[in-house]
């Protein structure tokens, strides 16, 4: 498999007995993800809050590939009572885990909590996605246990806002919350834990043949859009300048495919950040610092152990 810019699906390796989890796997950047690697065989679970989409995904999946193993995970990344129940429902439906993607996000909604008190984009975005994991990692390690080098990956599905947008002091362990910053600052915080998350991933798991990448998918027209449109109304107006030439899902997705499958990915890039398409590099100073890294772990573990979720 090449590293190219013109890299899409058909580069894709055959990925028969492989099973994939794919948070949002029904819309946008997920939707095509699920698509593609369904395509080459793989068995796609959705994990999703939004079933009756979910569902009508699926049935397009399957009139243009009748054969496609795509099924459902119900999970809501905003209660972290659901992402726990959609954890163990699919535990308990699968043997093997290959490949994690923590696809799901949402961009600048306007201000508010969650039922356990975090920012929604905190949550979202990096928490329970962080709880997901940990909840799932057994079963990676068992999968990773009998599969060959770097076939066993978790990918958290970034943005190069962790460097453009989150604070300039990273991490704001004095308030996660960043109550007083814009949606902005919100949305590329959660970002930085993102790529944090990987880089800690890494160090931890490493040597259980368990490869984590964070990613940029580069700017790609989706329905991201509709959280900055509601909380900074100047957004319509910008919108087609940030998204001009922007390729739409099916296209923009590649970044994610070569991070899954990639034989070109190395036992050194375990932690990395890749831009697109295999791209090295790009990432943030705070997106490398391993101390900022574990303290991010501390304080998600110390929140999950203390919520009753771990
Ligand atoms: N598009 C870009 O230009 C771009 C650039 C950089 C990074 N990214 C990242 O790419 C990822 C995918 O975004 P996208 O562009 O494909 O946007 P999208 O079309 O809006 O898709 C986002 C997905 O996240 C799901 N989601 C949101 N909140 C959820 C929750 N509480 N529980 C479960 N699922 C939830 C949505 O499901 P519902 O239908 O239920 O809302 C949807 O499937 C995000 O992490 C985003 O930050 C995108």
């Amino acid at each position: 498999m090449t590293k190219s810019s013109t890299f899409d699906a058909s580069a894709l390796p055959d990925l028969t007995g492989r099973v994939v989890l794919i948070t949002g796997g029904h819309s946008g950047l997920g939707l095509a993800t699920t698509t593609a690697l369904a395509s080459k065989n793989a068995k796609v679970y959705i994990a999703t809050r939004s079933i009756t989409k979910a569902e009508a995904a699926i049935q397009e999946i399957k009139n243009n590939n009748p054969n496609a193993q795509v099924e459902i995970v119900e999970l809501d990344l905003g209660d972290l009572r659901s992402v726990k129940k959609g954890a163990e429902d699919f535990l308990q439906r699968e043997t093997s885990l290959h490949i994690l993607i923590n696809n799901a996000g949402i961009m600048c909604p306007p201000f508010s909590l969650t039922p356990q008190g975090h920012e929604t984009q905190l949550q979202t975005n990096h928490l329970a996605h962080h709880l997901l994991t940990t909840l799932l990692l057994p079963l990676l390690f068992k999968t990773a246990s009998t599969s060959p080098p770097r076939t066993v990956r978790v990918l958290n599905v970034s943005s190069d806002a962790h460097r453009k947008l989150a604070p300039k002091t990273g991490i704001s362990f004095s308030d996660m919350n960043l109550t007083d910053k814009s949606p902005w600052t919100r949305y590329g915080h959660s970002k930085l834990c993102n790529v944090l998350h990987s880089l800690s991933l890494a160090e931890k798991y490493g040597n259980q043949n368990l490869l984590s990448l964070s990613l940029h998918p580069g700017t790609v027209k989706t329905n991201l859009s509709h959280g900055p449109r509601t909380s900074t109304p100047l957004y319509a107006l910008i919108q087609p300048l940030i998204e001009w030439g922007a390729p739409g899902p099916t296209e923009g997705c590649a970044n994610i495919l070569w991070c899954a499958t990639s034989d070109s990915v190395r036992d050194d890039d375990n932690g990395m950040y890749f831009e697109p398409v295999g791209k090295r590099g790009g990432v943030g100073r705070h997106g490398r610092d391993a101390v900022m890294a574990g303290r991010l772990w501390e304080w998600s573990q110390g929140v999950l152990e203390r919520g009753g979720f771990l």
